[in-house]
């Protein structure tokens, strides 16, 4: 009588990025081709396991044929929030999710997802599920890993956005603002800010005075350096001040208009122009670039492995260019910021990028 196969369950939670199909692509192939395991995709998201009826996505090397380069994530995903939330419910919907798993005979399952999602699938894993992660995020925030999924191809979409800022700004002697994503952390702004050789970077970790701001601007008009390139991330605020939300038709607020009320005051309060450009979802559209690719490719690679192993509970991470496993128990339900002593923040500053404030090193 022929073996069962193994079972092997695969989804895509939280926000789209650029990398997610390269992933799957790179789980179902090494699953198939090394260790014949059958593979299904979980259409959206983690939740999809409470979906009613459930359902999923056979993934076959013809299905995951070409599509390391799309974008998007051929399971379809989503961004509610976790439905362990409701405390009361929690254990219910656990009980709910582990039976739907039963239903479907998966073995294990491999979750790719960011910080909302890997904290939600830490719940699971601590029931026992075989489970893998894999970090995804344009926003590189998740805690234990240097890079996640996305980042590298959002940086350099932001990067290119505001290369052609640059020109504007230098063609009416205006000050250009960006807005690039970044809820708490402002990892996209500072790297886009230092490839895109900006003027000003203001992120989520350095509230800055809009005085400050302002006197900086006045400064380089007088050392006649008017046009201005200034990326700010969409959490940043001035110090004392609550982040900028706007309402939605249905009533949700979303992070975003930092950079609009920037150019407002200083067209207001200064003898400079200036305009706002939201790069919004641009930066989590789209094919993913050449070092995204690699990465979800052997993010793929190692949770297969781990799973064909049985050595699961964990996410697979990258910290100082090394790949390492973190356990579930390790996922902290906070977010990796900039840290203000990197290399990177080092960078910016030496580079004369004002990150609104005082540059944090002595200048020969
Ligand atoms: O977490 C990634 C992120 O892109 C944030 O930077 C941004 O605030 C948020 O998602 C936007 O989410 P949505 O697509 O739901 O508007």
């Amino acid at each position: 009588m022929a073996r069962k196969a193994f079972r092997l369950g695969i989804c895509t939670g939280g926000g789209d990025c650029p990398g997610l199909n390269a992933a799957i692509r790179a789980v179902t192939r090494h699953a198939i081709l090394t260790y014949g395991f059958e593979v299904v995709g979980v259409p959206g998201g983690l939740t999809g396991l409470l979906q009613q009826p459930l359902q999923t996505i056979a993934l076959t090397l013809s299905v995951v044929d070409k599509i390391i380069d799309s974008g998007g994530t051929i399971l379809g995903t989503n961004n509610h929030g976790s439905p362990f939330r409701d405390q009361q419910r929690a254990e219910a919907i656990k009980a709910q999710m582990i039976k739907a798993w039963q239903r479907l005979k998966l073995n294990a399952m491999i979750v790719i997802g960011g910080d909302g999602t890997q904290n939600m699938t830490k719940e699971l894993a601590e029931c026992g599920l075989a489970i893998v992660g894999i970090p995804k995020t344009i926003d590189n925030d998740l805690c234990g890993t240097d890079q996640t999924i996305g980042f590298s191809t959002a940086v350099e979409v932001a990067a290119a956005a505001a290369a052609r800022l640059a020109s504007c700004a230098s063609a009416l002697n205006r000050v250009m603002l960006l807005e690039v994503m970044g809820r708490d952390s402002g990892h996209i702004a500072l790297h886009s800010a230092i490839a895109a050789a900006a003027d000003i970077a203001l992120i989520p970790e350095i509230p800055f005075e809009t005085t400050a701001l302002l006197d900086y601007l006045a400064k380089r008009q007088a050392q006649g350096l008017a046009a201005t390139l200034m990326i700010v991330a969409e959490g940043a605020a001035p110090k004392g001040s609550d982040r900028s939300f706007q309402t939605t038709a249905n009533g949700n607020r979303m992070l975003g208009g930092i950079a609009a009320k920037l150019a407002h005051m200083i067209q207001q309060q200064s003898s400079v122009d200036a305009r706002a450009t939201v790069l919004g979802h641009l930066q989590r559209g789209g094919s993913p670039n050449t070092e995204d690719k690699i990465l979800a490719s052997q993010f793929g690679i190692m949770a297969v492995d781990r799973i064909a192993a049985n050595t699961t509970g964990s996410i697979i991470c990258t910290r100082n260019g090394r790949f390492y496993d973190m356990p579930y128990s390790k996922v902290q339900d906070r977010r990796r910021v900039v840290n203000l002593k990197s290399d990177h923040v080092h960078t910016a500053e030496a580079l004369g990028i004002w990150l609104g404030r005082e540059a944090n090193f002595t200048r020969k």
